[in-house]
């Protein structure tokens, strides 16, 4: 039995506060499926696009409405994976991490965001062991919570964690739909200093360690449903209060609104084609 905010009296949500945010975007001009590096990806299934793009812009646009700011960079062609700018790096106090990715498909890509980095004025640390950014490293308050299991080496959590000079916790990844942390954890406070930052999660894509580990950090966690978990509903950005999701994640959406957030759709069906959602196509710049 779930209750109500009017009838739960003391256990209301509390007041959500969005902060503006700084994203980096990147259209996707030359989107297809030319491999299959995850279980979402079929070469066979064809792509369109054009379509890719307009639903691209919609969340782009989205994140303006919201005053956020949105940096973008060119796809090159040839990287059709290159939209989904989460694996470029991962960025803390103008210092990011450059990506070194697990498939040779990818691998071109991470000197081209590492380019970018550097042209707009960021240190870049250059990596030493494969990690694919904020795919599987994911900012919790003080803490970084890094995955591992199918792609980022558990050894890039250590030089996350000496890079950094933060806690890195290390989850292990089980299940090849949720190859990466964001498809298995929505940040939904990200700020650092916020000690009661929160998140959700899919239980059934960790290990047991990892489950435990998750429960004891956060007890007040939005566990979310298989079905919401299986369309990549977790994949999705929070500003604090708004929370941008996968329109077909309707049971999360709820559970969202009972705890205070705003939860805001989009249709990112033709990037789903190759296993991305929002969280995918957007890398925040701290
Ligand atoms: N096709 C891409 C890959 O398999 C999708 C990446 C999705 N990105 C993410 N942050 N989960 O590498």
């Amino acid at each position: 039995m779930t209750s109500t905010l009017e009838t739960s009296g003391q256990s209301a949500a509390p007041a959500r506060v969005a902060t503006k945010r700084h994203y980096l975007m990147c259209r996707p001009d030359h989107f297809t499926v030319a491999y299959r590096i995850n279980p979402w990806m079929d070469p066979a299934v064809p792509t369109d696009t054009s379509l890719a793009v307009a639903q691209w812009n919609t969340l782009y646009e989205t994140y303006l409405s919201l005053g956020h700011t949105v940096e973008l960079i060119d796809q090159v062609p040839g990287l059709p994976d290159m939209v989904y700018t989460a694996n470029g790096g991962f960025i803390i106090d103008n210092v990011a991490y450059g990506a070194l990715f697990t498939h040779p498909e990818r691998q071109p890509e991470g000197p081209a965001f590492m380019e970018w980095f550097r042209e707009h004025g960021y240190e870049v640390a250059e990596p030493a062991n494969t990690n694919e950014g904020e795919g599987d490293f994911l900012l919790v308050g003080d803490v970084i919570l890094a995955g591992t299991g199918f792609r980022s080496a558990s050894n890039s959590h250590e030089e996350l964690g000496e890079i950094y000079g933060r806690e890195v916790v290390t989850l292990t990844l089980v299940d090849p739909r949720f190859y990466h942390l964001d498809t298995a954890i929505s940040v939904l406070d990200p700020l650092t200093g916020d000690k009661t930052a929160n998140i959700a999660y899919l239980p059934s894509a960790f290990d047991t360690a990892s489950r435990l580990e998750l429960e004891k950090r956060f007890p007040d966690a939005i566990l979310v449903s298989e079905e919401d978990g299986a369309i990549l509903g977790l994949n999705s950005i929070s500003d604090g209060y708004n929370v941008v999701i996968a329109n077909r994640a309707v049971g999360f959406e709820k559970q969202l609104r009972e705890r205070g957030y705003n939860p805001i759709k989009v249709d990112l069906s033709e990037l789903l084609l190759g296993g991305g959602g929002v969280k995918c196509c957007t890398l925040e710049l701290r």
